[in-house]
This record gives structure tokens, C-alpha cells and sequence, in this order.
């Protein structure tokens, strides 16, 4: 499906943006793994996070969803789960490819194949069979890096691991082993990535520490999870931010929005491109168990080019093809470098932008681990192809606004993966609803 947006007059008002997809697809799983009912509000209505409830109701969870209320009944964290085996389809969602292993892992005589559709078929999961291997699970891959993946739960020991790439979904598959496996299992990162699985372990009042900047977790028999609210998607948000940012006359409030400090740099990085966007952003390094949800008020600014270091890449990962965008309007070279990542996301979203970018008039090069544009004038317009992928998808549209002549977004229905309601949201800001 093919959609035009035109170059548009200020966006203005207020939005909530959906469900934060990260924490959802956690929520899910963490009340699958209870032993009690957890309640989850505000859980995310998009494709992936539908693909993890579905694989969940395959292993035995019971699930009951009123309104934007969702109770989970979990079959407990150890076997025997509802389920001893089976083919568990997760769609495009890279989250629960590299998740639900962990726990399937740790399921003696269960047998599963995880699989999932063209673009997850391409998605690397050997840096999940690695760490399950190290902890005594069988796990299978196609040419030993792809899916499908078929593993083969046992019983597991903890071990220390060391993530080659900072990756929220690998850190996060060790520690739900790690709460299976006999013993201690420890991980560490080099730079800070996403944490909500860890403040999911702490309000499990999980056996969870941190010692030495080392991520800690022992074997555990149950969990003990309250309910749950999940805040708004910062980096849902982000694409109404980069509008309001770039569209001449802007000023709109944005609420409801998770401000987790290991989600929120690339609201940090705009700010320092100049960008006006006023809101209490939780200070980096904060440790918690609750998320942190708050207001952002954006106005339109002039923007200066930047630098985006490695250590920034994990705490932005999503968004960094929105820097480039905001790059093409900033006065100089906006560079991002160690984001590497972004080649094996849901496209291969450096090729993906900067080809994207530069059919609509923008100046920017690939190299193997990030990009360069050289900004300050602006975008022209034309066609962009969304590759499948629902962040080109909706950075497509916001170029369009901030174009001279408008974009056509080739695959615009890939928004539904995490944004289901994205155009009639930026319609209302438009003032169009
Ligand atoms: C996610 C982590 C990130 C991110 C993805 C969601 C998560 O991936 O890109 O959209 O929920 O843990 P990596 O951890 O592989 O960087």
C-alpha cells in the first residue's frame, strides 16, 4: 500500500502515543512465566505484540483481554509448561525470537521451532544459541545463524557471559535462563542497553543484582509480579517529536510517554542538535524497578549537526534513522558510527535510510557501522520504499511533511507492527481529524 504525505502546516495539540512494545511483549511473558494472574494495562494492539500472546497461548497461558486490559494466567516458571513442544510462529517480531528461548531453553523435555516470517527469517539468533548452549540447552539453527530455531529445553547451569554486541534481547534471554538454570549466571554489556527486563526482575522480587556493573541473577522457583501498567512508547513518539521538530511552527505536548533513561537518547541527542523538547527525562544511570512515564512538550527549532558515539547506539537503536533525518536539516555532517546493529534490524536500516534519504534529495554516505549526512537543505521529496519495515515506514511520512514536495511511502502498512493507529494520530495533529 502506497500512501502520499504532502508537506504540511504546523502540527499542534496533543498525543499519546501507543503502548510501549518493548514492555508489553515483557509484561506478556513475565505473567505467562507466574504462577498468579498478573493483570497488564495498556498492553500494546500491534502485530508483534499479538504474535507473542499468540505464542504464549500455545504454551498454556490463559488469556483474557477486556478492553485495553489484559490478565495473564501463567503456567509458572518451570516445566512442566502447558505445552512439551511445537512449531511457535512470532510473526516480525525479533523480540520474541530471541526472548521466549531463554525460557524454552529451561524446560527439560520440551522441544520447540521457533519461526517467523521473510524479514525474522533473516534476523541472526545465533547470539541467543550461543549463551543457551554455554548452558547446556540444544538449540539448532538454518546454516547454524538463522531461523527457524529449534530448542531443546534441559536443565541448565548458570554461567558468566560476555555480550559481544550490546543487545537488550540477548541480555534478556540469558537472564530468564539464568532464573531457570542451577546456580548463579552473570552478564555484562558493553554499554548500557534497554532495561526493563531488569526492572521486571526486581518487581518479581527475583534473586537480581548488579555487582561490578555485572548483571546477577540465580535460580528462582517463582515469581511474584504485580500489576502492571505500560507507559507509552518513547520511540513511537519519537516520530511525531522529529515532525514537530522539523515542520516550521510546531508545538505539540506529548503524554503518557515511557522516560526510562536506557530508551530516551534519542530525545538527548535532538537536544543537543538544538532541538526545544522540555520534559523530566530520567537521569542516565538511574536504577529502578518501576518505569517512568511523563510529558514531553516540542516545539520547532533550527537544528546543528552532531556526533552519535558507540555508547549512545543502544540507548537510541531505534531511532537512529530518525537522527539522520533530523540531519538532513541541520546545519552540518551529522555522523552515527558503531551502530552496526542497525543492519540486521527488521531491514537492513542503514542501506534502508541512506538510500531512502538520498532519493529524497538528501546527501549522506553508508559506511559499515553507521552513516554520514550532510545536512542544511532539507529534503526535496519522491518515493521511499518502507522495506518491510514499520521504522522506514513511518520516517518516509515524516519526511514527507517536512518536504518541499512531499513523499510516497511504498509499504506504509508495515506502521501495524508497532503503530497500528499512526496515521490517524498524525492526522489529528495536522488538524485534520
Ligand atoms: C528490543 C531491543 C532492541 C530493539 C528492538 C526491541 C527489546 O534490539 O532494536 O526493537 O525489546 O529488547 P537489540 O536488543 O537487539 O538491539
Amino acid at each position: 500500500m502506497s500512501v502520499r504525505f504532502d508537506p504540511a502546516g504546523p502540527l499542534r495539540g496533543s498525543v499519546t502515543p501507543p503502548a510501549d512494545k518493548s514492555i508489553s511483549h515483557r509484561a506478556a511473558l513475565f505473567g505467562a512465566m507466574s504462577d498468579v494472574p498478573v493483570t497488564v494495562r495498556n498492553y500494546l494492539d500491534a502485530h508483534d505484540t499479538n504474535s507473542t500472546l499468540a505464542a504464549l497461548h500455545a504454551l498454556g497461558a490463559g488469556l483474557d483481554r477486556s478492553g485495553g486490559e489484559l490478565v495473564v494466567r501463567g503456567v509458572g516458571l518451570h516445566a512442566p509448561i502447558g505445552t512439551t513442544g511445537g512449531l511457535l510462529d512470532v510473526g516480525n517480531s525479533g523480540t520474541l525470537l530471541r526472548l521466549l528461548p531463554g525460557w524454552l531453553a529451561g524446560q527439560p523435555g520440551g522441544i520447540w521451532t521457533l519461526d517467523g516470517d521473510d524479514s525474522i527469517r533473516k534476523r541472526p539468533v545465533d547470539r541467543v544459541a550461543e549463551p543457551l548452549r554455554l548452558m547446556g540447552a540444544r538449540v539448532d539453527a538454518r546454516d547454524g545463524r538463522l531461523p527457524p530455531l529449534r530448542v531443546e529445553g534441559t536443565t541448565l547451569s548458570g554461567i558468566d557471559y560476555e555480550l559481544p554486541v550490546a543487545t537488550a534481547q540477548v541480555k534478556s534471554c540469558v537472564l530468564i535462563a539464568g532464573m531457570l538454570a542451577e546456580g548463579r549466571t552473570t552478564v555484562r554489556e558493553p554499554h548500557p542497553s534497554r532495561d526493563h527486563t531488569e526492572r521486571f526482575l526486581r518487581r518479581s522480587r527475583a534473586p537480581f543484582s548488579v555487582e561490578d556493573g555485572a548483571l546477577c541473577i540465580s535460580q528462582v522457583d517463582e515469581l511474584e509480579l504485580d500489576e502492571i501498567t505500560v507507559p507509552g512508547d518513547p520511540s513511537s513518539a519519537a516520530f511525531f517529536v522529529t515532525a514537530a521538530l522539523l515542520v516550521p511552527g510546531s508545538r505539540i505536548v506529548v503524554s503518557g510517554v515511557g522516560l526510562n533513561w536506557t530508551r530516551t537518547g534519542f530525545y538527548r541527542i535532538a537536544q543537543r542538535m538544538g532541538a526545544v523538547i522540555v520534559g523530566d527525562l530520567e537521569e542516565p544511570g538511574t536504577v529502578a524497578d518501576v518505569e517512568p512515564v511523563g510529558e514531553l512538550d516540542v516545539a520547532a527549532a533550527p537544528l546543528v549537526a552532531t556526533t552519535v558515539e558507540p555508547e549512545e547506539v543502544p540507548l537510541s537503536i531505534d531511532e537512529l534513522p530518525l537522527v539522520a533525518l533530523l540531519g538532513c536539516f541541520a546545519e552540518g555532517d551529522t555522523v552515527v558510527r558503531g551502530a552496526a546493529e542497525l543492519r540486521v534490524k527488521e531491514s537492513d536500516r542503514i542501506d534502508g535510510v541512506v538510500e531512502g534519504l538520498r532519493g529524497l534529495g538528501a546527501s549522506a554516505e553508508a559506511s559499515a557501522d553507521g552513516f554520514v549526512v550532510h545536512g542544511g537543505s532539507g529534503l526535496e521529496g519522491g518515493v521511499i520504499d518502507a522495506r518491510g519495515d514499520h521504522r522506514l515506514a513511518m520516517m518516509g511520512a515524516v519526511a514527507g511533511l517536512a518536504s518541499r514536495k512531499g513523499v510516497e511511502v511504498v509499504g506504509m502498512e508495515a506502521a501495524a507492527v508497532s503503530y497500528p493507529g499512526f496515521e490517524s494520530d498524525l492526522q489529528a495533529l495536522l488538524g485534520r481529524a
